[in-house]
């Protein structure tokens, strides 16, 4: 049986695509069963389209208030019985509701190497502090802004003139395949928490 995945992305979905490719090898072990986005632009919805894949939007404004939404977009994704719940660029906190029903099997992508530069703004926090290595990093969410228990990471140099766009596309050629092999190893082999410390494998 593949594991079933439903990934919410507000972006341009390339680390949804990844996914979807991966997922054409059955031995992947997983399946894109739905893709969900929180505005109807996101180039998500589009990549779901191609790929034939069910999606749905669920707009914070057309909800009285944020945790309305939240309850929403919970039974959204329960509507697919997904095993993995993976954020892939969701630009949107989720909260309690989200979090009874995932946690724990909810992973979130970041474009820098967590504990530091998390938030919105990571890559151009990244380079304003002048590093010169920084990375992504995929976790399972809990109820803190990016820092729940680190699954994996991977490096990414910085070079002098890299601006935020250019480093940004650099990180995200690493984070894609961090991001779709990290998501087939748990998949396949199961996972644990222990703490802060998560174990890929039996
Ligand atoms: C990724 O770098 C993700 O970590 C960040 O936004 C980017 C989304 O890229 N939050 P894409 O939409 O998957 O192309």
């Amino acid at each position: 049986m593949r594991a079933r995945l439903v990934v919410l992305g507000s972006g341009e979905g390339t680390n949804l695509q990844a996914l979807i490719d991966a997922c054409r090898d059955p031995g992947y072990g997983a399946r894109v069963v739905a893709v969900g986005a929180d505005r109807p632009a996101a180039g998500t919805l589009a990549r779901a389209g191609q790929a034939g894949i069910p999606a749905f939007t669920v707009r914070l404004a057309d909800y009285p208030s944020r945790e309305d939404w939240d309850v929403a977009l919970t039974r959204a994704c329960t509507a697919y019985a997904p095993d993995l719940v993976v954020l892939a660029g969701f630009m949107k906190l989720v909260g309690k509701p989200f979090l009874d029903r995932f946690g724990g099997r909810c992973l979130n992508t970041h474009p820098a190497l967590l504990p530091s530069f998390p938030g919105a703004h990571g890559v151009r926090d990244a380079l304003a502090h002048g590093v010169k290595v920084t990375g992504c990093t995929v976790f399972l969410i809990d109820e803190s802004v990016d820092a729940g228990p680190i699954v994996a990471q991977a490096c990414v140099p910085v070079a002098d003139d890299d601006d935020e766009a250019v480093l940004h596309e650099r990180i995200k050629v690493t984070e894609r395949a961090l991001l779709r092999d990290t998501v087939g190893r748990m998949v396949r082999e199961g996972w644990s928490v222990h703490g802060r410390k998560v174990r890929i494998g039996p």
